[in-house]
């Protein structure tokens, strides 16, 4: 679980996107984490404390004055030193207000300015009280101060307009909690990928495809993602939301894939083709659907699909290339054997009994010095593993 063991302070302010937050505690929590939720009172209006204490299995921090009657008047500061991070979701313009000039008139602002740990604000709001320049003048300040401002996204309001100011989902602000805690092994790196299969048309509703899901590759744009890289995902198509900072360029067929990879390959650091590209293309679209015909078998000719990863590890000034080799017999032989014709520092090998289409690998890395075997893993966790073991060649070089 990605979040094991952190211990995260989730804030509560009073917007309506505070029922959400209760969305995202489950996840939290469902990936491990250990939250102790705050909320303002004008939060409670919008969601009750209870909801939020059967989440987290914790009473809900309110009000200052009731936990200093209990005999904990320090609870505002012992609750930081234990914490790995505050996640303030959603934050309103006045919390992010009172912020600025560091109040401490309620349990969740005295919380935060007595706070040991990073503070992260995930803002909610009309689209004009987020245009207005007193809030713009506010985050400004956070921003200096180190505090880091999740969204909003662009899009429906609660209050029916349109617009900036809609709290990041969920989903998306526990991503960003992972990227946080990830440590930044790759900043100032760019890494472009290719994954999931590629498309290739026979006529406007047929054509030859393969079932690679895009699980592999999406998990290692994630990593690299959540490492601090600059990520660029080209992809063929599959059903899969584009992972948390990560820039995808959706494609369709090989040639598509080949034209949006050379167009950036002289500028990544690492390229690292984990598609299933396509061998063959037919040489020819038919314009219109083919019909049944009365006599004889139809015939597609096929012509080759150029080679995107050789062709990105000839270029004069070539990032680390990696490619990835799934087979059905003689791993060793035959993965060896692509990396030295395809001319390239490192493959990963995979017997595809033992990894296409699920959520665990097996697999085996290549590289100059031998092979290097890798536990069954989650896809996850073999992306992370790759992801250092570039690094290392790298640094090596
Ligand atoms: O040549 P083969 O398909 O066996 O090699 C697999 C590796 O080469 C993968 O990394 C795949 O993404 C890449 N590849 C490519 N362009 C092709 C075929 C494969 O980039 N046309």
């Amino acid at each position: 679980m990605e979040l094991e063991g952190k211990r995260i302070v989730l804030g509560v302010t009073g917007g309506v996107a505070a029922y959400k937050a209760a969305g995202l505690l489950r996840l939290l929590t469902g990936a491990g984490a250990d939250v102790q939720v705050a909320m303002t009172e004008a939060a409670t209006r919008f969601v009750g404390p209870i909801t939020f204490a059967a989440l987290s299995g914790k009473p809900v921090l309110t009000d200052m004055w009731a936990a200093a009657a209990d005999n904990r008047p320090m609870t505002h500061i012992d609750l930081t030193r234990a914490a790995d991070a505050i996640l303030v979701a959603p934050a309103t313009a006045d919390f992010i207000a009172r912020l600025a000039q560091g109040r401490a008139d309620d349990l969740l602002a005295t919380l935060i300015l007595a706070r040991a740990c990073p503070l992260l604000l995930a803002p909610a709001m009309n689209r004009q009280m987020w245009d207005n320049p007193a809030t713009q003048r506010n985050l400004e300040l956070l921003r200096q101060d180190g505090v880091i401002c999740l969204g909003p996204a662009t899009g429906a309001q609660a209050c029916g307009e349109e617009g900036m100011g809609r709290m990041l989902e969920p989903e998306t602000l526990q991503e960003a909690l992972r990227a946080f805690f990830t440590p930044k092994s790759l900043t100032e790196k760019k890494v472009l990928l290719t994954a999931g299969p590629t498309f290739e048309a026979i006529d406007p509703v047929r054509g030859i495809t393969n079932l690679s899901s895009g699980c592999m590759g999406y998990a290692v744009a994630r990593a690299a993602a959540q490492a601090g890289a600059e990520v660029t995902l080209v992809s063929g198509p599959v059903a899969r939301a584009a992972p948390f900072n990560v820039t995808r360029i959706a494609v369709q067929s090989a040639l598509e894939m080949h034209a949006a990879v050379m167009k950036r390959a002289a500028d990544a650091d690492i390229f690292i083709a984990v598609a299933a590209v396509a061998d063959y293309r037919a040489e020819r679209i038919a314009p219109q659907k083919l019909k049944k015909s009365a006599g004889g078998l139809p015939e597609i000719r096929l012509t080759p699909n150029p080679d995107i990863l050789a062709e990105v590890a000839a270029l004069p000034d070539a990032p680390f290339c990696v490619g990835f080799a799934a087979e059905s017999e003689q791993l060793e032989t035959h993965a060896q054997q692509k990396r030295q014709r395809k001319n390239i520092p490192l493959i990963v090998g995979n017997l595809i009994q033992e990894g296409f289409g699920g959520e665990t690998n097996h697999v085996v890395l290549f590289d100059d010095a031998g092979s290097h075997p890798l536990p069954v893993a989650p896809k996850t966790q073999i992306a992370r593993q790759l992801l250092a073991h570039i690094l290392a060649l790298m640094e090596k070089k």
